[in-house]
């Protein structure tokens, strides 16, 4: 399958979990493309079998630049049609989303409408998401002290080696499905 790895990631954690992405797909024999979301990156999402998009959640949405490159593209693809009311099924894509998140206030709640966001823009297309997952992120910098006193208790050092053999199990699991 050709494989695409797209993410975004501020302080670096959702790089850590990308790169546990890029290292199990390609262990399972795929042809991978890694791309890290920055100013002026072009991508063709219909060229690709799979599709995993991630991203740190800020603000309870993915970030801004994945966030205007996913608008810019999709209105290339209402143009040219990709897009349209009723979408039909594309039987040959699938696509995973998936965030790193802190949950300071409300938990894993305020993750979800970010992997719901990114979800929505491959519903459109007609792709479906055949998983949504969610990686706690420590906070970095000037927002350290979130890692300890939020609701998701002491984050520090999250993803950490469990997590990333968590999503590398979870990654092998659902590339064996399609
Ligand atoms: C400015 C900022 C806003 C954030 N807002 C949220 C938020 O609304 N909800 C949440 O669960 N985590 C929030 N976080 C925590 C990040 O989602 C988490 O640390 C994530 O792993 C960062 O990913 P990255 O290192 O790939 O950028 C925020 C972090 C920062 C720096």
């Amino acid at each position: 399958m050709k494989v695409l790895n797209i993410y975004f990631s501020a302080t670096g954690n959702t790089a850590k979990t990308a790169a546990t992405i890029e290292k199990t797909v390609a262990d399972a024999g795929h042809e991978v493309t890694t791309v890290q979301v920055k100013e002026g990156v072009q991508v063709e999402f219909l060229d690709y079998d799979m599709i995993f998009m991630g991203s740190g959640v800020y603000h309870w949405l993915p970030g801004k630049p994945l966030m205007k490159l996913i608008e810019k593209v999709s209105e290339g693809y209402r143009k040219s049609g990709e897009i349209q009311r009723n979408p039909k099924r594309r039987a040959n894509i699938k696509a995973v989303t998936y965030c790193t998140y802190g949950g300071t206030h409300t938990g894993i709640r305020e993750a979800r409408p970010a992997t719901m966001w990114m979800g929505q823009f491959f519903e459109h297309l007609g792709i479906e998401v055949v998983a949504d997952w969610y990686v706690i992120g420590e906070f970095h910098g000037t927002w350290k002290d979130l890692s300890v006193s939020g609701r998701l208790g002491d984050i520090r050092n999250r993803p950490n080696e469990w997590d990333l053999k968590d999503l590398a199990e979870k990654t092998r699991a659902i590339l064996s499905i399609l």
